[in-house]
């Protein structure tokens, strides 16, 4: 039996998060992925190592097996569309919801009664947005874009943006606000589906540790 367990993060946010997770389960990282250009950073666990990655990247290195585990957003998995993966645990991190934005002084009504043109709308979330707006039967065009999503109706580059919102604060600074609400997003635990099977042992283990850590968080 492979006995090594591989967790996937991202640096940031995911990271910063999930550390008093792992620390409430005995496990500390021996690098800190801020100021260290490793990837792959020992813990106090000779067997557990974490590999640092794009957020967007955990699902695809947890579905091929290149990570036992992952820390990923909802919003990254609803795109990724979670293909050999299980989701057994929110871990109630990194909370957000995800939206439908414009400009503030648009109609309230503008995706009921979309103007002639389709609606342009700008998202890292290509996916997630074809489907939302397709189960409502409007027609829009997307645009893909990789980050600051914001700026793309202040430049006409879109009508609307989808985008993960927290405080607001980012629309707000933008004189754009929020239309309508799509999910609510916080980050999951993941686990490759081979790894349950053949690794069964460990990961039940870390993943009975990381409930009651969640649990005690609340
Ligand atoms: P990258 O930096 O690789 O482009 P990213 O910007 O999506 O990726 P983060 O900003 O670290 O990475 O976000 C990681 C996850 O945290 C997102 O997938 C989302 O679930 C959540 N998230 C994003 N923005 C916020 C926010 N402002 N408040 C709370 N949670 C957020
Ligand atoms: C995220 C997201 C929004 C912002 C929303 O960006 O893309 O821009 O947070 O948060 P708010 O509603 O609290 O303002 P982030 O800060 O992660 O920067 P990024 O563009 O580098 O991902």
């Amino acid at each position: 039996m492979n006995s090594k367990l591989t967790i996937a993060l991202s640096k940031g946010r995911i990271y910063k998060d999930t550390v008093p997770l792992l620390g409430a389960v005995g496990i500390e990282c021996l690098d800190d992925p801020e100021t260290s250009r490793k990837l792959i950073l020992d813990t106090n666990h000779e067997h557990i190592k974490i590999v640092i990655i794009r957020a967007a990247d955990v699902p695809t290195y947890v579905q091929y097996g290149a990570a036992d585990l992952g820390v990923a957003g909802k919003d990254v998995l609803m795109e990724h569309g979670g293909q050999d993966l299980y989701e057994p645990l929110d871990l109630r991190i990194a909370r957000c919801k995800l939206m439908v934005a414009g400009p503030c002084n648009l109609p309230p009504d503008i995706l009921e009664k979309a103007p002639g043109k389709r609606l342009r709308i700008a998202t890292k979330y290509t996916n997630s947005t074809r489907d939302y707006f397709a189960r409502r039967g409007i027609q829009v065009e997307i645009i893909k874009l990789y980050g600051s999503m914001e700026l793309a109706p202040l430049v006409q580059l879109s009508d609307l943006i989808v985008d993960v919102v927290d405080t607001g604060n980012t629309l707000k600074a933008n004189g754009l606000e929020p239309i309508a609400h799509m999910a609510d997003i916080s980050s999951r635990l993941v686990v490759n589906k081979a790894s349950m099977k053949m690794k069964h042992r460990l990961v039940q283990d870390f993943l009975t540790r990381m409930e009651q850590a969640v649990g005690v968080q609340v």
